[in-house]
């Protein structure tokens, strides 16, 4: 049925756009500090930041400076934090058995947040690429990302982030079958209460090329990753996705990148009435960041515009960059 308005002058739409008062009043979606996911990047050493010269503003931290920042984003009242390793070329190898070593950086952040702050949500993100020498997120063999032993790999990765006390796994390689063995794993290591944030609809994106830079993954990637993530023009194919991961345990799902994806956000949103996040990616941020230096955007005002978009287009939270300046200004705001 069409929605019918009652003509001019009965209805004057701008009424309700009068004053500011009126204006809340009539708001119908409002972003929150709970909706927050702050993604950080970690390295070896000690007391020292990196800056990632295509994410202005973001750093790559070592233990310490992420434990910090995770006891700033509790004060801020963030409720998660979102661990990346970056592995130095020379850490990478072919059987990537760093990716489930208890002792990898990650891990070893994720013990360390957990006992400095126990109230954060940790997620992390499950797949090879930090660790692979050809920066791939799966096994390649003959040329070929094989789907099968990749996942077994990625289940002793779950586990060892797990054990480490990670709340929200982040399965992010796009293998299929793996949210089903990761959920079977968990099970059956006792680790009931461990959320599977998927990385459902993962599309091939040209968006993460900056992110590539923070995890050192760059200079690694031989090819691209089209035999696994997602095809731009396909949308059918998110709901099939969708329907999938739930199907094989996953509690919330995500759509990647954001901003050129909030249809299938809504579409996913509309079909599953589940939890779904968006991951504002490390190439949206960029192109924020940078017309906002340029003087070209009002860089506050874009950041919240955008973070918005998320939560009118359906979505329960969104993975953001801009975590930590969007709590600020939520906290200026109230
Ligand atoms: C890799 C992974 C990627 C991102 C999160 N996990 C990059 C990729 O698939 O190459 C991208 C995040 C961003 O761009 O901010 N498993």
């Amino acid at each position: 049925m069409k929605p019918t308005v009652a003509p001019f002058p009965a209805t004057r739409l701008r009424r309700l756009r009068s004053t500011d008062a009126l204006r809340r009043l009539s708001r119908q979606h409002r972003l929150s500090v709970d909706d927050l996911i702050w993604p950080i990047f970690v390295m070896d050493g000690t007391d020292t930041e990196e800056a990632i010269p295509s994410m202005p503003g973001v750093t790559r931290k070592t233990l310490d400076r992420a434990v910090a920042a995770a006891k700033e984003a509790h004060a801020l009242r963030i409720p998660a934090i979102c661990i990346f390793p970056y592995t130095s070329m020379d850490a990478r190898t072919e059987d990537c058995a760093l990716a489930w070593s208890p002792d990898n950086i990650s891990n070893q952040t994720i013990r360390a947040i957990k006992d400095a702050v126990p109230e954060m949500a940790i997620m992390t993100d499950i797949a090879l690429d930090p660790y692979n020498i050809n920066g791939h997120d799966g096994f390649v063999e003959d040329g070929q990302i094989v789907n099968d032993r990749t996942v077994e790999a990625l289940v002793k990765m779950a586990i060892a982030q797990a054990e480490a006390g990670a709340d929200i796994l982040g399965p992010s390689d796009m293998m299929d079958g793996r949210i089903a063995a990761i959920r079977a794993a968990l099970e059956s290591n006792g680790h009931h209460n461990v959320a599977i944030l998927s990385y459902t609809a993962k599309y091939a994106s040209a968006f993460y090329g900056p992110f590539r830079d923070a995890v050192g993954a760059s200079a690694a990637l031989t090819g691209d990753k089209n035999t696994y993530q997602m095809d731009p023009g396909n949308a059918d194919e998110a709901m099939r996705l969708v329907e999938r991961d739930l199907s094989e345990g996953a509690d919330m799902i995500m759509v990647k990148p954001g901003m050129p994806y909030l249809d299938i956000c809504r579409a996913a949103k509309e079909m599953f009435s589940v939890p779904v996040f968006a991951y504002q990616v490390s190439g949206e941020y960029a192109m924020l960041q940078a017309a906002a230096q340029n003087g070209w955007l009002d860089g506050d005002k874009v950041m919240m515009e955008s973070l918005l978009s998320f939560k009118r287009a359906g979505c329960d939270g969104i993975l953001t960059y801009f975590a930590p300046a969007a709590a600020r200004m939520l906290r200026n705001m109230a």
